[in-house]
């Protein structure tokens, strides 16, 4: 696994490029961000912050570390993996930002499958929730030391971890232009910020639920099953359609343990009433169709 340092961060309160001095990130107006303990930055000022604890809860952060470090997603993050890595060569390392990154079970594996393609990247995880990017800093952690330790199989490696931020995709702390992709995955996507960070010529990649996504599942907690309405295209002037594509797959959930961790780390938790969440609680085993859309635009 190649990673090397990610040095597009930009200040949140003025823009300006961050240095790093040790630990913290500095701009040149004099405004200081320091690491925290677990290794993650926190640039999401107060005045951009809608709620005291934004984004997922530490349940639901996980529930999803548990259900996808299972690898029941495997098939969806080598798609986004795929599609990330198109085109990438050896001899130039990719920028990528994932833009509300979860717990980083996709950046995870997506420097898995650049190590196998001896493709470099410089990656940043960012989302608005503080659990989710503290357990992505920790993951990255537990595998470095790991990494360190296996150094004698491997050890001209270089192995700097990715960057993680507490931050909003309405505002990204990001200079202009300096990205080869940006992931949105499942997430809340703000075109304008994603052509802004992007260089031209680097790409953004879309991951969402397509209409049959866990159909099974929304049979049993809701009374009825609203069909998907048509998706509404991307409109920015900056981002063009290069390539779109379906992952459709049957997973099974053989436990009740997996089927509540599904339950709990989508939206659904939220919405289905509380007869509809019994039933799901009562099921000891699951057939489920994953149906995930993946988009490419290019930055123009
Ligand atoms: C459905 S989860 C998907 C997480 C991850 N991409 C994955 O697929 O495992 C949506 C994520 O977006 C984050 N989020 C919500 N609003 C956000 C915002 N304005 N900026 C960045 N992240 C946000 C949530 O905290 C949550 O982690
Ligand atoms: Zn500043």
């Amino acid at each position: 696994m190649r990673l090397t340092p990610f040095d597009a961060l930009a200040c949140p309160l003025d823009a300006l490029p961050l240095r790093r001095e040790g630990r913290r990130w500095c701009c040149e107006a004099g405004h200081s961000f320091d690491v925290a303990r677990e290794g993650h930055l926190h640039l999401l000022p107060v005045q951009h912050k809608r709620s005291r604890d934004p984004g997922d809860s530490k349940a639901m952060v996980a529930a999803r570390e548990r259900f996808l470090n299972a690898g029941h997603y495997q098939g969806i993050a080598d798609a986004i993996a795929e599609a990330v890595l198109a085109g990438a060569s050896p001899e130039r390392p990719l920028a990528c930002l994932d833009a509300g990154c979860g717990e980083g079970y996709y950046l995870r594996r997506l420097a898995a499958s650049a190590g196998d393609r001896n493709v470099a990247l410089s990656l940043m995880g960012l989302d608005i929730s503080k659990w989710a990017v503290l357990r992505g800093a920790r993951q990255a952690r537990a595998l470095h030391r790991d990494a360190q330790a296996n150094a004698t199989a491997d050890a001209t490696a270089k192995r700097e971890g990715a960057t993680w931020v507490v931050a909003s995709n309405a505002k990204l702390p990001v200079q202009d232009a300096a990205l080869d992709r940006v992931l949105c995955l499942f997430g809340f996507p703000v075109y304008a910020e994603f052509a802004r960070v992007l260089k031209p010529g680097g790409r953004l990649l879309l991951a969402e639920v397509g209409p049959d996504h866990l159909r099974e599942l929304r049979e049993i907690i809701y009374p009825s099953v609203k069909e998907a309405t048509e998706r509404e295209p991307v409109r920015h002037p900056a981002l063009t359609l290069e390539y779109e594509t379906s992952v459709r797959a049957t997973l099974s959930l053989e436990t009740p343990e997996a089927i509540a961790d599904l339950l709990t780390m989508t939206p659904h938790l939220y919405r289905a009433s509380a007869e509809g969440r019994a039933r799901a609680e009562a099921l000891t085993s699951l057939s489920v169709t994953l149906d995930v859309r993946l988009t490419t635009l290019g930055r123009r």
